[in-house]
């Protein structure tokens, strides 16, 4: 069995203590891994973002804000995890500076200076040791399945479930489990918790190594 690090919902991006940036992820997609995982016998831990879902009770859950803290607290995990499941939708952008007071408005156009966050997926993939895996996901609108093959190999990811954007705050998933050669190893559609143990699925026949 394998300890299995879920990262799961969106972040919060804070532009002074009121406002903030986000991303429309529910969790559930999370919520289903994690059960399906669970149910394979597997020990989970789900570093998450702000959610309304409720997590399963045998998953270890981290709470985070930000994708830095985000970003953090799943490196410290996956040092000791076998694999990733990268479910999250995390901010890419924060704003360069925080305000410590509520901006007013000013009857004028705001401008946001805004910099990139980390990539999760992409630095965890990068620095992962050859008994360790990552599987990603790709939500693309064009291109679907060549734009998730070039997102696989760039965030030296082992599998990607890519879907489309009506999967977020939906009850259902559409998707296509891609291998890291480039093979669909299929294509699944239906509720959420159908879609994970597909994906389970394919991670124990391809990912897990069994130990001696
Ligand atoms: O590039 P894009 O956001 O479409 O990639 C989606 C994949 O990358 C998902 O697995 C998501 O969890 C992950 N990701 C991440 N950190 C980010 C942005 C995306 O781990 N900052």
């Amino acid at each position: 069995m394998a300890h299995i690090l879920i990262t799961s919902g969106p972040t919060r991006q804070y532009l002074d203590p009121v406002r903030y940036l986000t991303n429309a992820s529910s969790g559930r997609m999370g919520t289903a891994l994690a059960t399906a995982a669970l149910e394979n016998g597997h020990e989970v831990t789900i570093v998450s973002g702000p959610v309304e879902v409720d997590y399963p009770d045998a998953a270890k859950i981290i709470r985070v804000m930000t994708t830095l803290e985000m970003m953090d607290a799943a490196a410290m995990v996956f040092q000791k995890a076998d694999g990733l499941i990268g479910a999250a939708a995390p901010c890419d952008y924060m704003p360069r500076k925080v305000e410590a007071s509520k901006l007013s408005k000013t009857g004028q156009p705001l401008q946001l200076e805004l910099i990139e966050t980390p990539d999760i997926v992409a630095t965890l993939g990068a620095s992962k040791r050859s008994d360790q895996w990552v599987v990603g996901f790709a939500l693309e609108t064009d291109d679907v399945r060549f734009r998730s093959i070039v997102k696989m190999s760039k965030k030296c990811c082992d599998m990607i479930v890519s879907n489309r954007a009506d999967a977020m705050n939906s009850e259902n998933n559409s998707v296509e489990i891609l291998f890291t050669d480039g093979q669909l190893l299929e294509q699944i559609d239906g509720p959420k918790l159908e879609v994970a143990r597909g994906i389970l699925s394919w991670i124990a026949k391809r990912l897990i190594k069994e130990s001696p």
